[in-house]
């Protein structure tokens, strides 16, 4: 737990005294700006957008301690055991779903035994429908206009010739999370974060956010209003994203009976599927 975050805020769950954060869709490098902040010497950064590699690139500027990548979650350039923390908030939902497993198999990989992983997504709760990064893809026409009115496309160019393009933003309920999880992390704590209003505000900043207007007072009244929404927990049923935080499973060193000898294969058991 760390103090500095309040207790809905991912960087919350980052434990005292790591030593390597990995954040995996580290985008511009906010969370490993947060991350070095709290004391944190080894950092490891991927992303698939080149132009948010390249930002986070000038951010670390002759930082010899940081590692940053441009890459896909599924397939991470970093050795086994790299990290004690594994960061990967609002990641998974731009992955095809084929992709989603072997991202986890990858983070299981680059995370030490006993690792922490922080974890958040969109969450399948009655106001899911509302998620604008989606209405991309329900009224096309529509927001090829407004995109073009504000500027063109920004940063997703950067996706442009990447292993995958912007795909549908799921929302996940707890059990595919759970099916997700369930041969390499288990899940020790779940918060339902935001409701209704985090989606109406994500619409409205969007034109600021393409404009580049971060400083705007508009742009920064409705991130106070998000971030409020965010710090309820609403439950499944209402919840518009989930964070989540899991304890890495072993890795097995030793060939298994019955001739399994994959190395990486965790263990698992049946009993912890759900958290209490
Ligand atoms: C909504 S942003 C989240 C950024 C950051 N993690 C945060 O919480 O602020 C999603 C990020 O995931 C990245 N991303 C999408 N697909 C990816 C993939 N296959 N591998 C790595 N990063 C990916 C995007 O380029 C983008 O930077």
């Amino acid at each position: 737990m760390n103090r500095s975050f309040p207790n809905w805020h991912p960087m919350h769950f980052v434990p005292p005294k790591s030593n390597a954060v990995i954040d995996i869709g580290c985008n511009v490098g906010e969370s490993l700006v947060a991350a070095r902040a709290l004391g944190v010497k080894r950092l490891y950064g991927i992303d698939i957008n080149r132009y948010a590699v390249d930002a986070a690139r000038q951010r670390f500027a002759g930082d010899e301690d940081c590692a940053l990548a441009h890459g896909s979650a599924d397939e991470l350039p970093f050795d086994a055991n790299a990290a004690d923390v594994a960061i990967c908030t609002e990641v998974l939902e731009h992955l095809p779903s084929e992709l989603r497993p072997s991202a986890l198999r990858e983070i299981h990989r680059v995370l030490r035994d006993d690792g922490t992983l922080i974890f958040t997504v969109p969450a399948a709760g009655m106001f899911a429908p509302l998620d604008p990064a989606n209405l991309r893809f329900r009224f096309k026409s529509l927001y090829g206009f407004v995109s073009s009115r504000l500027g063109g496309p920004g940063r997703d160019r950067g996706y442009e010739g990447q292993k995958h393009g912007i795909v549908w933003h799921h929302h996940f309920t707890l059990d595919e999370l759970h099916a997700l999880f369930e041969p390499y992390f288990e899940i020790t704590t779940v918060r339902w974060r935001a409701s209704l209003l985090a989606p109406i505000c994500d619409i409205l900043t969007f034109p600021f956010a393409r404009l580049n207007r971060y400083d705007h007072p508009v742009y920064r009244a409705l991130v106070r209003v998000t971030n409020w929404d965010h710090s309820k927990d609403f439950g499944e049923a209402y919840a518009y994203n989930v964070l989540l935080v899991a304890k890495k499973r072993p890795t097995l060193s030793r060939p298994q009976p019955c001739g399994d000898s994959d190395a990486h294969e965790p263990t698992r058991t049946a009993s912890d599927r759900r958290v209490a």
